[in-house]
C-alpha cells in the first residue's frame, strides 16, 4: 500500500510543476522530498509545518533546542545573516535529518532602502519599475538572511477607511494584476534559488479588502461573480507569475474563514489552478477560527485548516497539538500530511537551501543603501507622485525665487516618511523634503517653521512661526497628511479629513496671500477637499519612503516632471464609501441633468422634483478624483483613435492604436490607459473596465502612437456559472484617466 500511495504522491506532485524547472531537476527534487518524507517522525513533519516567533521560546537554547529537535521548520520576525547562520548551523548539522529553516518576513515594500508605500508604488503604473524595486528590496533583506518576504500584498482595495489600502495596489483588479505579477518577478526573479532573490507570498488568499465597514479583521461577503471577476484575478496572475507560496487570511469570507475554507484554498487555488506551492496561515489566523465560531477548540480548527489545505501554521500551534489526535480519530490521514510537508521541503528545495543554506555574512554591508539602490528608491517615489492640482501653473518652483517656506508636520518626518509595515528601515537613512530642499536652494533660502508638530496635534501655538516663514518667503510649501501609524494593519480610519489642526494651519498660511503647495504624505487618499480650495497646487506623495525628499525637491524645481495616476478613488467625504470608478450603472444611474445639489432644493420641493437617480443630495454622485486620475507640468493631446478591426471572433484579438502629442514645455511621461464597456452581458457589466496601459515619455512637442491590444479573452467574466466571452457591442475609450477618452466601439461576433 506504502508504495503505491508514494507512487501516486510523486505523480501527482510530479504533475503540478513550476514552470521554470528542467523536467529532470524537478524529478530529483520530488524524488529527495520523497526520501526525505519516508524518514521523518510525525513530530518532525509537523516541525515542518510550523512556523514560529523568536518570542515564543524561553530564550536561545530553548529555541536551538526545539530546532535541533526538528520542532521548528520555520521563524519570522528574526533578521541578521549571522544570527541566521548561527541557528540554520543547528537545523543542518545538529537535528536528525539536517532539514535547513526558512526564514520569512514581511519585506512589503523594501527592507533598509525603504521605497514608497505599495499604493505609492501602484500610483506609478510602472510594473517595470516596481519589479526593479521589489528586486533591490529582495536583494537586500536576502543579504541579511531572508529567505521569504510575505508579499506582495494583492487585496483589492475599495474602502480607504480600511488601513491596509496602504500596502495594497488600490481598487483595480488588472492594475493590481500586472503589479502582482511585476512584484513577484522582482522578489523571485527567474530563479528563486539565487542567492539575492527571496520567495514571494501572495496575499491574503481572499477578500481581506472587502471588510464590512472598512474596519480591519472584519467580515466579508462576496458573491461568487465579483469574488472571481474582482478579486481572485490578481492571485491568479500572481500563481502564473510562479509565486511560490500564498498566504490565507484573517477574514470570514461568506461565512467560512478563509484559514479553513476549501472552496478557496482547494477547489480554486489547487483545484482549478493547479498551484503546487505552499500555503502559510496569517498571524495565528488558524487559532483564530475558534473566535470566529468556526471550530470549537484548538483541534476542531486544525481539522478544518489541514482539509482545506493550510500547509504551515504561523505562530499558533493548534497542528501541533491536535493532529496525532485528529490521525487517530481517522478524520485526517498521513498522506494528507505528507502532501503539505512535500509542499513545505519543494519550495526550500527551489530556494537552494539544501544547497546553500547559510548566507555570506559579508555581502550586507556592499548591499545595502549602496547609491543604485537609493537611486531606485528615488525614481519610485518620483514615478508615484500624482499631481492633482496646478492653478496658474504655479508649479515647478521658478528657479529664481528668493525663498521658499517648508512648513507643516510631514516637512522633517523621517519615521513616518517611511510610511507603514517598515521593520528593517532607519529613520537616520530618510532625506526628508526639508534636508533636500535646503541641499538644492542652501540653508538661506529655506524657511522651516514645523506649525504642527505632528499630523494629529490641535494645538496652534506652532502658527504664529510658520505665518512668519511664510510671510517672508516667495512661496509657501506645506507639508501635511498622516502619521504612518494612522494606516497599516488595524489602523483604520472612520474620518478621512486632516487629522488635527491641519486645515487650519493651512487656511493661516494661505491667508498671508502668499501661493500655497499642498504636499500630502499619507497612507490612504484623504479627502483633501479643503486643500484644494486653499492650495495652488496640491501633489499627493503617499509614503514616499528613503529617498522621498530629494525626489521632491526635483519635482517641485521642475528637474523632475509628475507622471503619477490615482490607483484608487478620491473621495468628497467618507460617507460615499464604497465609492470606486468600475461600479455598475444601475437602473438609474445620475447626471448632471437628473439630480439637484442639497442648497439648490426649493423650499416645499415636490416629493419627485429632484431626479430620481443613485446620488447623494449633499454629494452628488461623481468622485473628487477619478481612478487613473494624475496631471503634469506639461500636458498631451489624444488624436486618431483607430481600431484594426471593428468586430473580432470571440477568439480575435483588436489592435487600438491612438496618437499622443505633448502639446506642452516640459518633457514628461504620460500613462495612456484603455477602458473598455460590456454594453449587455448575462449578468450586469461595470460601466468601465481597466484593460491595458502604457506608459510613455515625450519631449515637447513630440507625437508617438501608441497600440494596445486587446484579445477576446481578455474581456472573459464569471457569470454565475461559467467564465464566458459574449458576443455583443462594446465601448471603448483610450485617454489620461477612467473619466476621459477619445470613444469608439466595437463587437465580438
Ligand atoms: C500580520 C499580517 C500579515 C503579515 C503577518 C506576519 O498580522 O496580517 O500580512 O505578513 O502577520 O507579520
Amino acid at each position: 500500500m506504502k508504495k503505491a500511495y508514494l507512487l501516486l504522491l510523486a505523480l501527482f506532485l510530479f504533475s503540478c510543476s513550476q514552470p521554470n524547472r528542467s523536467s529532470k531537476e524537478e524529478a530529483e527534487i520530488e524524488g529527495r522530498i520523497r526520501k526525505l518524507i519516508s524518514q521523518m517522525t510525525l513530530e518532525e513533519k509537523l516541525g515542518q509545518m510550523s512556523q514560529f516567533d523568536p518570542g515564543q521560546f524561553r530564550g536561545d537554547q530553548d529555541l536551538k533546542q526545539a530546532i535541533k529537535d526538528g520542532k521548528v521548520g520555520s521563524i519570522l520576525n528574526l533578521v541578521g545573516a549571522k544570527r541566521i547562520n548561527e541557528l540554520q548551523k543547528v537545523a543542518v548539522e545538529e537535528s536528525r535529518l539536517g532539514i535547513p529553516i526558512i526564514i520569512g518576513r514581511d519585506v512589503i515594500h523594501g527592507f533598509r532602502t525603504i521605497m514608497p508605500i505599495p499604493l505609492g508604488m501602484a500610483a506609478a503604473w510602472n510594473p517595470e519599475l516596481t519589479e526593479k524595486a521589489m528586486a533591490v528590496a529582495a536583494k537586500e533583506a536576502a543579504s541579511e538572511g531572508v529567505h521569504w518576504t510575505f508579499a506582495p500584498m494583492i487585496d483589492i482595495s475599495r474602502d480607504p477607511r480600511w488601513g491596509r489600502i496602504a500596502e495594497s495596489c488600490g481598487e483595480d483588479t488588472y492594475l493590481a494584476s500586472r503589479l502582482a505579477v511585476a512584484m513577484v518577478k522582482g522578489f523571485q526573479g527567474d530563479d528563486p534559488s539565487n542567492v539575492d532573490r527571496i520567495a514571494a507570498c501572495a496575499k491574503h488568499f481572499v477578500g481581506y479588502g472587502a471588510a464590512e465597514g472598512g474596519r480591519d479583521y472584519n467580515t466579508a461577503y462576496i458573491p461568487e461573480t465579483q469574488l472571481r471577476n474582482d478579486y481572485l484575478p490578481p492571485f491568479k496572475a500572481a500563481k502564473e507569475a510562479g509565486v511560490l507560496t500564498f498566504m490565507s487570511g484573517f477574514n470570514d469570507l461568506n461565512g467560512v474563514p478563509v484559514s479553513g475554507n476549501e472552496f478557496t484554498l482547494k477547489t480554486i487555488l489547487r483545484n482549478e489552478w493547479g498551484f503546487n506551492g505552499m500555503v502559510v496561515s496569517d498571524w495565528a489566523s488558524i487559532y483564530e477560527m475558534i473566535a470566529h465560531g468556526y471550530a470549537a477548540d484548538p483541534k476542531e480548527a486544525a481539522e478544518k485548516a489541514l482539509r482545506a489545505g493550510v500547509d504551515m501554521e504561523m505562530t499558533s500551534n493548534c497542528y501541533v497539538s491536535g493532529v496525532q489526535q485528529l490521525l487517530d480519530e481517522g478524520k485526517l490521514n498521513m498522506q494528507t500530511i505528507d502532501r503539505y510537508v512535500a509542499n513545505i521541503l519543494r519550495v526550500k528545495f527551489q530556494l537552494g537551501l539544501f544547497e546553500h543554506p547559510y548566507t555570506d555574512e559579508t555581502r550586507a554591508e556592499k548591499t545595502i543603501l549602496c547609491p543604485e539602490h537609493l537611486e531606485v528608491a528615488k525614481e519610485a517615489a518620483s514615478e508615484s507622485f500624482v499631481l492633482l492640482q496646478n492653478n496658474h501653473q504655479i508649479l515647478p518652483l521658478s528657479s529664481n525665487m528668493k525663498s521658499v517656506a517648508v512648513i507643516g508636520p510631514l516637512a522633517d518626518a523621517p519615521h513616518d516618511q517611511m510610511g507603514t509595515w517598515v521593520f528593517d528601515g532607519k529613520k537616520e537613512n530618510t532625506v526628508t523634503p526639508l534636508v533636500a530642499l535646503r541641499q538644492k536652494l542652501g540653508e538661506q533660502r529655506v524657511n522651516f517653521a514645523k506649525g504642527l508638530a505632528v499630523s494629529r496635534t490641535r494645538t496652534t501655538e506652532g502658527f504664529a512661526e510658520a505665518i512668519q516663514a511664510a510671510r517672508k518667503s516667495d512661496v509657501a510649501l506645506l507639508f501635511l497628511g498622516e502619521e504612518s501609524i494612522l494606516s497599516g494593519e488595524a489602523h483604520c480610519l472612520a474620518n478621512l479629513d486632516l487629522q488635527g489642526a491641519q486645515n487650519d494651519l493651512l487656511d493661516a498660511v494661505a491667508a498671508t496671500g502668499k501661493p500655497v503647495v499642498a504636499v500630502i504624505m499619507a497612507g490612504r487618499p484623504l479627502t483633501i477637499g479643503h486643500v484644494l480650495e486653499k492650495a495652488d497646487a496640491v501633489l499627493y506623495a503617499w509614503a514616499p519612503g528613503t529617498m522621498g525628499g530629494p525626489a521632491l525637491a526635483e519635482m517641485l524645481l521642475g528637474e523632475t516632471v509628475p507622471s503619477g495616476k490615482t490607483p484608487v478613488t478620491f473621495l468628497k467625504t467618507v460617507g460615499e464609501v464604497p465609492l470606486y470608478y468600475n461600479h455598475k450603472n444601475t437602473g438609474r444611474p445620475a447626471d448632471y441633468s437628473n439630480w439637484t445639489y442639497l442648497d439648490d432644493i426649493p423650499v416645499e420641493a415636490g416629493q419627485v422634483s429632484l431626479g430620481n437617480t443613485s446620488h447623494y443630495l449633499d454629494a452628488g454622485f461623481e468622485p473628487l478624483f477619478p481612478f487613473g486620475f494624475g496631471l503634469s507640468y506639461t500636458s498631451f493631446a489624444y488624436s486618431d483613435l483607430r481600431l484594426s478591426t471593428g468586430s473580432m471572433p470571440v477568439d480575435g484579438s483588436i489592435d487600438f492604436s491612438v496618437t499622443i502629442e505633448n502639446t506642452g514645455k516640459y518633457k514628461g511621461s504620460e500613462v495612456v490607459q484603455l477602458y473598455i464597456r460590456d454594453r449587455v452581458g448575462s449578468i450586469t457589466r461595470p460601466v468601465k473596465e481597466l484593460k491595458g496601459f502604457k506608459k510613455i515619455s515625450l519631449e515637447p512637442g513630440e507625437k508617438q502612437q501608441v497600440t494596445i491590444r486587446l484579445n477576446a479573452n481578455d474581456l472573459a467574466f464569471f457569470n454565475g456559472t461559467n467564465y464566458v466571452v459574449e458576443p455583443g457591442w462594446f465601448d471603448v475609450w483610450v485617454g489620461p484617466h477612467s473619466n476621459e477618452g477619445l470613444h469608439a466601439e466595437f463587437s465580438i461576433r
